[in-house]
């Protein structure tokens, strides 16, 4: 077991109807606030109205930036920047999901400092200080809510790639399930998807943690038990909060205590297919991680087989792909690219980005010869 040290300074307010304290949560840090949210979904669903309510009973002053995609784009960080500098914002609150969370991490390093978003991808830059962040989590799925991690767009560089400091650490996160209620079906399942698969890269990271294992097995059970449930049952409150609760679990650092780091291959062939389909992250994740698990299963059988046991009660390494499979298909997420109607023409641009990327795991690296075999077993 590694040394670690243990540190999470977000303030989670997780269950029903915990918006009501948002207000107060955003007067610790001013009166001026940048909002940020997504396509639309917020005004569908009176989580808008909500956040409105909140923000009026406090006074605020509120400058909205709306529109961040679904696998967000650093323009978006860059335009809601300008927005917040201009108008020297004292919070940011972010309303939506990862997509929305991330952009507003992103955004509080870059409004203090006179550079452009990228420019903490591409290492020219070092955050300073944040401008504090709040966020509303609309969706189950990515744990960005308590975690010091965001992803990003770039397509000018054909990079999309995951940023983490200390500094983005959400200040408060409120989590009512009931705001999860009008997430649709697939993307619903997308989010199990990521949870899964967030325990998958803690599981295959470097270092020997049974603690952290078990933790990753808990969390995994959760998606696997109730993630079938839930998408019968899209507004059943202990389903959604179940599942919400895991999300959460999943990667904020929780299973990570006692190893060198996670794995994050699965992730990074996973962004490529994001990058160049627009697949919904989930989904790009259920297509790899069959794939990784086949290419894997001669070098660390012993291991695949230990996860099967613990989560699907099953034997050996293809038992345990087979069961993921299952899952997956279970929870209507593709497995295979043709399920996202990619075909054969697709493979040569994916392996040109997959090696233009040097797409890899952080402790079961890949070299070009390994990712063009794992791609093949796409189809
Ligand atoms: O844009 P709106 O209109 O809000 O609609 C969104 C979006 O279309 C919709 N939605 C969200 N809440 C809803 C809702 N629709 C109805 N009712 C609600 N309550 O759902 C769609 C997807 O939203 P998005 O924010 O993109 O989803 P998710 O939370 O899965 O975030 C995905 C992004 O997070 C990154 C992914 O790569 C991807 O870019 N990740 C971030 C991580 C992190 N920061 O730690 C780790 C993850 O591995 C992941 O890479
Ligand atoms: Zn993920």
């Amino acid at each position: 077991m590694e040394n670690f040290i243990a540190y999470n300074p977000t303030k989670l307010h997780f269950g029903k109807d915990v918006m009501d304290g948002l207000g107060s949560a955003l007067k610790e840090f001013g009166s001026r606030v940048l909002l940020v949210y997504g396509g639309g979904s917020i005004k569908r669903n009176g989580i808008y109205e909500k956040t409105i309510h909140q923000l009026k009973s406090i006074n605020a002053e509120v400058f909205e930036y709306s529109g961040i995609k679904p696998n967000p784009i650093i323009e978006d960080v860059d335009n809601a920047t300008e927005l917040g500098r201009k108008n020297k914002v004292d919070v940011i609150l972010a309303v939506g999901g990862g997509s929305v969370i991330d952009s507003a991490k992103i955004i509080s390093i870059t409004i203090p400092v006179s550079h452009t978003g990228w420019d903490f991808y591409s290492g020219k830059a070092q955050p300073e200080k944040a401008i504090p962040l709040i966020s509303v989590l609309t969706i189950a799925a990515t744990g960005t809510e308590m975690n010091p991690f965001a992803v990003i767009q770039n397509k000018k560089t054909q990079q999309k790639l995951g940023y983490g400091h200390d500094l983005i650490y959400n200040k408060h996160s409120f989590l009512d399930p009931q705001n999860t209620f009008t997430v649709p079906r697939d993307y619903t399942a997308y989010g199990i998807a990521d949870l899964v698969a967030h325990c998958h890269e803690a599981y295959f990271g470097e270092g020997n943690a049974s603690l952290s294992d078990r933790l990753v097995f808990s969390i995994n059970k959760e998606a696997i038990d109730y993630g079938k449930d839930l998408l019968e049952n899209l507004d059943n409150y202990d389903l959604r909060a179940k599942i919400m609760y895991a999300a959460t679990m999943a990667l904020n650092k929780s299973t990570m205590p006692g190893r060198v780091s996670g794995d994050w291959g699965v992730h990074s062939i996973g962004h490529i297919l994001s990058l160049l389909y627009d697949t919904p992250h989930g989904a790009s994740l259920t297509i790899v991680i069959p794939a990784w698990l086949k290419f894997h299963k001669e070098i660390i059988p012993e291991r695949i087989a230990f996860l099967g046991k613990n989560i699907f009660g099953v034997n050996t390494a293809d038992e345990t792909i087979t069961a993921f499979e299952n899952f997956f298909r279970s929870i209507d997420c593709p497995i295979r690219l043709r399920d996202i109607s990619a075909g054969n023409e697709s493979k040569k641009e994916i392996l040109k980005l997959m090696n233009l990327n040097k797409v890899s795991g952080v402790n079961h690296k890949l070299t070009d010869q390994d990712r063009a075999e794992i791609l093949n077993l796409f189809y």
